[in-house]
């Protein structure tokens, strides 16, 4: 049984893998990493380049604005279920000035939100990260049932529900996103821990939640409880290396 998941797993994988999970339309989230060009949506981008904070334009954004930003990964496994990590939670983001320059214009957080996490998919694999900005209306209040996500560890971050979020913080649709592709270019380093996440592809942005919607009622699942089957080390990677090694 565990098989046949896996061999539709791997069908629906090869299907979806690449595709560009973003709103038609939406208009593209001008970003760079301090050692990459800006970034094109669906770029390949080297982890190692991707380890410290990106630099986000300001330029076509509104410079009276706050904005709030999410960065998740989209392509997770967690124990046996695809789901979504969140990276990055950062309220309270406005611009630095009014120049028509980008390294002068840029968009800064003002106080700490989930700090942000650098991508880390397992050698072999091509995760889709995704930013998406949105308006933070002036009445924002950071929804209570999303307490968990703080800590920088998989077990906060797997398992977020970007559209429910969206929804308890009452959010509008993103005003601009953009998302690429991280290869793994350093050399694997220790064994994986138990909790680590792993490797799979995923659809879109309303994969299933690890948490049985935490914000309509008192409790939320633990995730480690949700962890299981399929666990084998590496069938993914083998999985994801028919693809070939472009992404994008
Ligand atoms: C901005 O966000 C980063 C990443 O999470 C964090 O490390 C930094 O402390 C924040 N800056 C301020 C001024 O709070």
């Amino acid at each position: 049984m565990k098989l046949c998941t896996r061999l539709s797993l791997l069908v629906f994988a090869l299907v979806v893998a690449q595709e560009n999970p973003l709103e038609p339309g939406l208009p593209t989230l001008r970003l760079r990493y301090p050692a990459s060009a800006w970034i094109e949506p669906g770029t390949s981008l080297l982890k190692s380049h991707t380890q410290s904070l990106p630099i986000i334009s300001a330029m076509d954004l509104d410079h009276k604005a706050t904005y709030l930003l999410l960065f998740v990964d989209l392509d997770v496994v967690y124990g046996s279920t695809a789901t979504v990590a969140l990276h990055w939670y950062q309220p309270n983001m406005v611009a630095t000035s009014h120049k028509k320059d980008d390294d002068d214009n840029i968009l800064v957080n003002l106080t700490v939100g989930a700090e942000y996490i650098a991508p880390r998919p397992p050698p072999n694999t091509h995760h889709r990260y995704v930013y998406l900005l949105f308006d933070q209306p002036a009445d924002y209040k950071f929804p209570v049932c999303f307490s968990h996500i703080f800590p920088p560890t998989a077990e906060a971050r797997a398992g977020f529900d970007i559209r429910q979020f969206q929804s308890v913080a009452q959010l509008h649709s993103p005003v601009a996103g953009n998302y690429f592709i991280v290869h793994v270019d350093d050399p694997p380093s220790l064994p994986l821990p138990p909790s680590q996440l792993t490797p799979t592809t995923t659809t879109s942005l309303t994969t299933t939640s690890l948490r049985s919607a935490p914000c309509q009622g008192a409790t939320t699942a633990p995730v480690t409880a949700l962890s299981s089957a399929c666990e084998s080390e590496g069938w993914t990677q083998v999985v994801m290396s028919h693809e070939g090694g472009k992404g994008g």
